[in-house]
């Protein structure tokens, strides 16, 4: 018998105990370990019954992922629920942590489920791009109902232990120690001559379904996970249940599960699951490195980013000063927080309790002299180098030594700010993304002088405040905003060009963005672009190409969303861009003075446009370092900017088509529009050696 699965007898009970850290992931191990204990059980005469439970932190938390690029190994998953489901004698699951996936599989395979009050359960396969492959589709609809069943799987979120027993999907909660009321659940079993229920046999369920039922679950999946496949063949799985006898509705999962495995958006959903975990693994840095705890912070300016970041903190229970110059402008800042958690509280995020909690653990403060104790400060003033000077100044003075002192900037060099201060290890860059209570992404901006021990903290911090992570380097707009300039440029190019704003917003739309570069610039604020294009006027070279479209918008006090009108007009209290004919104007004026005559440009030429503008800046930031892997860019596009999901960032979507065919398109570019699209170097490398960014280490 393998060690990751044990068979021992606990008095009546045949007890089967897995062991497979982290998260005892379905491995092949695993999965044959479970039929020989099986097996054991059943053959030893004094079990009158078993149960399965986990050691670790959780119970089964799904197949192992990392099998899905390899062909499938025997036994497969639905050959251990086979057995799980024909063992003579009941089997009781045991489930604490999270049940998820092939787990909550192997668990709907056993007789009865009892859950630690904690437990959560799921099938969150569509967040792989893949529907639940061994019976889940199927069982799930048996026991609980298609509709509720449509809505776990479909989501893929998991239900906590209380909602699952509410739904029939547990048995029964166990307060205290978990094996032993699993244990007391099984005797019962044996004593009160339970049946041997088997889910498969259920069918009460699944009969009578609803008019409309599948149609309506469609529609709102079309619309919640726009772009996603899975979600939609996970609710033709879960009807499939509806029609077709088990063994028929399990193969039906089958085939749809291995259609999915191998397509596009499952490997790109595997691609962003991993590449999210690799990005706080840093080769210099490992688990030697101690962070440092963050107990206490302080965030300086209460504007946009100030505020957000505070919450940030209070939300994670760590009480943070906030600061600005002038008691009004502290005012504003703290009405500012106090409306956006006042909505939590009416859309029913948070209760007045967690209200009057997290808002408690925000001070505002006018003296620096209240940081004196803070193992954080995190500076989000104007973005000009000299007042950030003048913070950090103040901030080396008063900070007790080890404090993080961190700089949101979005553009200035973070070594020069550090340099200011008589402690650059200890300055670090965090780059937060607007909104900073709602966005997850958190660029980690690595000083020259930063020491490891600050990014170790700052990975940390990010864990701590449910941000995923990303180290990068000093540049100018670091992998982020570096990259998205090339991107929004090309699209005035392509408006300059013949494309309508809508257009261009609807092409990369559809393509999966959360919204269009002219819909997402009036977002952030048109004048935030204009103020840096007028920075670097003075060093553009003169036969560069440029657009000034935005620039005569801006002229207008056209800012965006904020001024009422940008790109688009909007309507008081409506975000919905409408197109404007004043802006139409100014592009046609802007056409003719540069005798440009509008062209149709196809949908597709606007994504290879815009999207390889980004990977061509991206293979820049690669060969620099300024990214440790192209994964970092991809995860950066995902949580930062609304890149889709299901086609795994721009530097895994340009693998997906071919780093030869990428090149070329770019080359061309490069003939017809002039030197902005010079072909990243390592761009042209790997192509012509036929590699993929995705396997690029920097030698
Ligand atoms: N297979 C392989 N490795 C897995 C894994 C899985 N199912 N789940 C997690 N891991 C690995 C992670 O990659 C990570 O590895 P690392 O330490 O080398 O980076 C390690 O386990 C720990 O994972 P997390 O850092 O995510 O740990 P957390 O405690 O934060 O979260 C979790 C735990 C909630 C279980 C989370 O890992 C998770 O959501 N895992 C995926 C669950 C899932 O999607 N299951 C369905 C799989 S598909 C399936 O079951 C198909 C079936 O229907 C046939
Ligand atoms: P903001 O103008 O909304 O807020 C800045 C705040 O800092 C103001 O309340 C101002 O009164 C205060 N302030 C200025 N000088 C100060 C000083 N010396 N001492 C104390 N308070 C001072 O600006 P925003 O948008 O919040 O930007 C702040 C920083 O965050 C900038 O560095 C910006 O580049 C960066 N950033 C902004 C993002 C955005 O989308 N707005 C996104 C990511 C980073």
């Amino acid at each position: 018998m393998s060690e990751i699965a044990t068979y021992r007898r606990e008095g009546r009970i045949g007890v089967i105990a897995l062991n497979n850290p982290p998260v005892n992931a379905l491995s092949l191990a695993l999965r044959k370990g479970i039929i020989a204990c099986l097996a054991e059980g059943a053959a030893d005469a004094g079990a009158e019954a078993l149960v399965l439970i986990c050691e670790g932190r959780t119970f089964i938390a799904g197949a192992d992922i990392t099998e899905f690029d390899r062909p499938p190994m025997d036994p497969f998953l639905d050959i251990v629920i086979e057995h799980l489901e024909a063992s003579p004698k009941a089997v009781v699951a045991a489930i604490h942590g999270t049940a998820l996936g092939g787990g909550l599989e192997t668990a709907l395979g056993c007789h009865y489920r009892v859950a630690a009050p904690s437990a959560k359960c799921g099938l969150p396969e569509v967040s792989l791009g893949l529907v639940p492959g061994a019976g889940g589709t199927q069982r799930l609809p048996r026991l609980i109902g298609p509709a509720d069943a449509a809505q776990i799987i479909a989501s893929g979120v998991p239900v906590n232990a209380k909602k699952a027993h509410d739904l029939g999907l547990v048995d029964a909660i166990a307060e205290g120690d978990l094996l032993a009321g699993a244990i007391a659940f099984a005797e019962r079993v044996v004593d009160e001559k339970m049946p041997l229920r088997k889910v498969r046999d259920l069918e009460e369920k699944v009969k009578n379904v609803p008019e409309g039922l599948f149609e309506g679950l469609r529609a709102e999946f079309a619309q919640k996970q726009r772009g996603f496949n899975s979600p939609q063949r996970a609710i033709d799985c879960v009807e499939a249940a509806t029609q077709l006898p088990m063994d028929a509705g399990l193969k039906r999962e089958r085939e749809i599960f291995f259609e999915a495995v191998t397509g596009d958006q499952s490997k790109a959903q595997r691609h962003i699951f991993f590449s999210e975990r690799a990005a706080s693994k840093i080769p210099d840095v490992g688990k030697e490195i101690q962070a440092q705890p963050i107990k206490t912070a302080a965030v300086v300016g209460a504007g946009t980013m100030g505020g957000g970041i505070a919450m940030n903190f209070a939300n994670a229970g760590i009480p943070v000063y906030l600061l600005d110059s002038t008691p009004e402008l502290l005012e504003k800042g703290m009405g500012i927080v106090r409306k956006n958690y006042e909505s939590g509280v009416k859309k029913g995020r948070m209760t007045e309790v967690q209200f009057e909690q997290v808002m408690g653990l925000i001070r505002p403060t006018l003296a620096y002299e209240d940081f004196a104790n803070a193992d954080i400060v995190v500076e989000a003033v104007f973005e000009e180098m000299e007042i950030k000077k003048q913070v950090f100044e103040k901030l080396d003075a008063i900070c007790k030594p080890g404090c993080v002192l961190a700089t949101n900037t979005s553009t200035l060099d973070v070594n020069e700010i550090a340099a200011c201060t008589k402690r650059p290890e200890s300055v670090i860059g965090l780059h937060f993304f607007s909104p900073a209570n709602v966005m997850k992404l958190l660029e980690i901006v690595r000083g020259a002088k930063t020491s490891k021990e600050l990014i170790a903290t700052a990975f940390e911090l990010s864990k701590a405040i449910k941000k995923v992570g990303v180290l990068v380097g000093v540049c100018d707009g670091f992998v982020g905003n570096r990259m998205v300039h090339p991107y929004v440029r090309e699209s005035m190019f392509l408006v300059e060009e013949g494309a309508a704003p809508e257009q261009v917003d609807q092409a990369l739309y559809d393509f999966g963005f959360a919204m269009g570069p002219c819909a997402m610039s009036d977002l952030a604020g048109l004048d935030v672009g204009w103020r840096i294009r007028k920075r670097q006027a003075a060093t553009r070279p003169l036969d560069e190409r440029y657009c000034d479209i935005a620039d005569k918008i801006c002229e207008l006090g056209r800012y965006g969303q904020k001024t009422g009108a940008g790109w688009y007009r909007y309507e008081p209290g409506n975000r919905a861009p409408q197109p404007d004919p004043v802006v139409t104007e100014l592009i046609a004026a802007v056409r003719r003075e540069n005798s440009i005559e509008a062209r149709s440009l196809s949908n597709e030429e606007i994504v290879e446009r815009c999207v390889y503008a980004l990977v061509n800046e991206g293979a820049r930031i690669l060969e620099e370092g300024i990214a440790l892997r192209s994964s970092d860019i991809d995860v950066i596009y995902i949580y930062g900017y609304g890149f889709p999901v299901f086609r795994g960032g721009p530097m895994f979507y340009a693998d997906t088509i071919g780093l030869d065919k990428v090149y070329a398109r770019v080359c061309e570019f490069h003939k017809q529009h002039g030197g902005l699209w010079a072909p990243a170097p390592l761009l042209k490398e790997l192509a012509e050696a036929g590699k993929r960014f995705t396997d690029y280490r920097r030698a």
